[in-house]
């Protein structure tokens, strides 16, 4: 190709963490940690959180509510933490798993097996921007620490309008920023030493997790993250903070 052939898409950048990267290398990218991570992912994210993502997850799913026979789509939905939650939860319910990493989802549907969960669940690989789903086929659609890592933000939320039936719910989990100066001070300092650190002594994997922090501080702050719901088309958006703001869960309505 010569530089006459460029394009505005060649020349679009994005943020991969910290580093600017062309927007079509970044999935790439993220594949490459999800693949990494995979087998050692939920041992991992025991370990880093000291088992409070299990809490936030859990509050997730007193705010959402789940009810019997509702089909829920559950993006980035990795190794099925969010399904299962959510079957539990409603009997004669329904979960979508789409994740574009397949060795996610591989060790989701091992732990689907052992947990008896297998027949009320699909597993799909495919991406947020483009999911490949009929329009108004879901009733909810969760995505939960997914979102930070897609490139466009604003086409993975269309696509959940998309998707969601008329009168169906979007709710996303993910990490978020501390209203207090100290304490995202004290924050920064255990995510960015110890958690790259405990990533090269566990799973032999640094550059995976520096990745993962670096990717939590570039995310929107609870007010902006809000704002690109309800620019989607969502409306009765509202967020509840977790652990004072280190998550936080947006909530939406396709109306
Ligand atoms: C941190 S894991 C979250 C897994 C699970 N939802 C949870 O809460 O434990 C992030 C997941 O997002 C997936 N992911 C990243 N970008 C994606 C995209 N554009 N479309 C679909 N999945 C994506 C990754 O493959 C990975 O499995």
């Amino acid at each position: 190709m010569t530089d006459g052939d460029k394009t505005d898409a060649d020349d679009r950048t994005t943020h991969f963490g910290f580093r600017t990267v062309a927007e079509d290398a970044k999935a790439g990218l993220v594949h490459g940690v999800f693949t990494n991570v995979a087998r050692r992912y939920d041992r991992m994210n025991d370990l880093m959180s000291g088992g409070v993502h299990r809490i936030w997850k859990d509050a997730m799913m007193d705010w959402l509510a789940p009810r019997p026979g509702q089909r829920l789509l559950d993006v980035a939905g990795g190794t099925g933490d969010i399904a299962f939650r959510f079957l539990r939860r409603a009997p004669d319910a329904t979960a979508t798993v789409c994740d574009m990493t397949e060795s996610m989802l591989v060790e989701g549907q091992r732990r689907a097996d052992a947990e008896s969960l297998a027949e009320r669940l699909d597993w799909v690989v495919g991406d947020a921007m483009v999911l490949p789903f009929d329009d108004a086929s879901f009733d909810v659609y969760t995505i939960s620490f997914g979102i930070r890592n897609v490139t466009r933000i604003e086409d993975a939320l269309a696509e959940a309008f998309r998707v969601l039936r008329p009168g169906g719910r979007l709710m996303v989990l993910e990490f978020s920023q501390i209203p207090n100066s100290a304490l995202q001070w004290a924050y920064d300092r255990y995510s960015f030493n110890v958690i790259p650190a405990l990533g090269q002594a566990v799973a032999n994997d640094r550059d995976s997790y520096q990745y993962l922090v670096e990717s939590i501080r570039r995310f929107p702050d609870q007010e902006a993250f809000a704002a690109m719901i309800r620019r989607a088309g969502f409306e009765q958006v509202k967020y509840r903070n977790l652990t004072m703001g280190v998550a936080a869960l947006h909530s939406g309505w396709k109306l």
